[in-house]
């Protein structure tokens, strides 16, 4: 299957940066990327960035409301995304997880509403530094596994990212082996060929290393994707279908 480098711009980009997604489609047009790409610009963006037109990248949304439609003041539903043309959401994020208390629950119930909606759920796991030291990191990743990913995940509806709390946006990554040992501990857990992408700090530096272990189906980076060249150097390190 081919590897997956998604781009997660956050609460980050107003209209100008647009731009970005445009020199990213230019590069990947002359040399073509052997993975699929996917920019998650923040939600104002989307129709911008679908209606601009950027050959080979995709454009899919961070976040979504369980329900379709109803009085949910300031959310939006998976319908309504796939309405201004994303293909994929994000749900689950530890950001979400966090700062919004969501559970668990409350994310299988978003991933459901993207299946509903014809869209690709990127669903995301991770351990805090306090459970990795405390040697749960595996335990961790195997409730919120559990919990997250509804009943009905397939390799085209369903992507997981296995992001380290601490690695996000701290410059520090796991090592090579840890990644690969949770990897295959979260292939072994979803007992499928789902994509599991790695994110936390993945950068132009690291890139090649991390896309080049087993079990890891591509990246979901943060800060290093609201940069084109940054964003696309990672893309060339993507590693062809096994
Ligand atoms: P980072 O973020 O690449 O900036 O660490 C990754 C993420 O939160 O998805």
């Amino acid at each position: 299957m081919r590897q997956l480098i998604a781009g997660n711009w956050k609460m980050n980009g107003l209209t100008e940066s647009i731009v970005e997604i445009a020199l990213m489609s230019r590069t990947l047009t002359t040399k073509p990327a052997h993975c699929d790409v996917l920019i998650c610009p923040p939600a104002t963006l989307i129709s911008h960035a679908v209606q601009s037109g950027a050959p080979g990248v995709a454009i899919g949304a961070q976040d979504c409301h369980p329900e379709p439609s109803g009085a949910f003041t300031g959310d939006l539903s998976a319908e309504m995304l796939r309405d201004c043309g994303a293909t994929a959401v994000i749900v689950g994020h530890s950001e979400r997880r966090q700062y919004h208390g969501e559970t668990d629950a409350l994310v299988a119930a978003k991933a459901s509403a993207a299946w509903r909606a014809g869209l690709t759920a990127i669903i995301c796991v991770g351990e805090t530094l306090l459970e990795r030291e405390a040697g749960q990191a595996k335990i961790i990743c195997k409730r919120q596994l559990t919990g997250s990913v509804p009943r009905g995940a397939t390799t085209t509806n369903t992507i997981i990212a296995y992001e380290p709390i601490w690695a996000i946006g701290t410059g520090k990554t796991p090592t090579n082996e840890e990644i690969s040992d949770m990897h295959a501990h979260i292939r072994i857990c979803l007992g499928s060929r789902i994509r599991i992408l790695y994110g936390g700090s993945v950068k132009p530096s690291n890139a090649r290393e991390i896309l080049s272990l087993p079990n890891v189906g591509g990246a979901l980076v943060g800060g290093a994707s609201l940069n084109a060249s940054e964003f696309t150097t990672i893309v060339e390190f993507s590693q062809p279908s096994s």
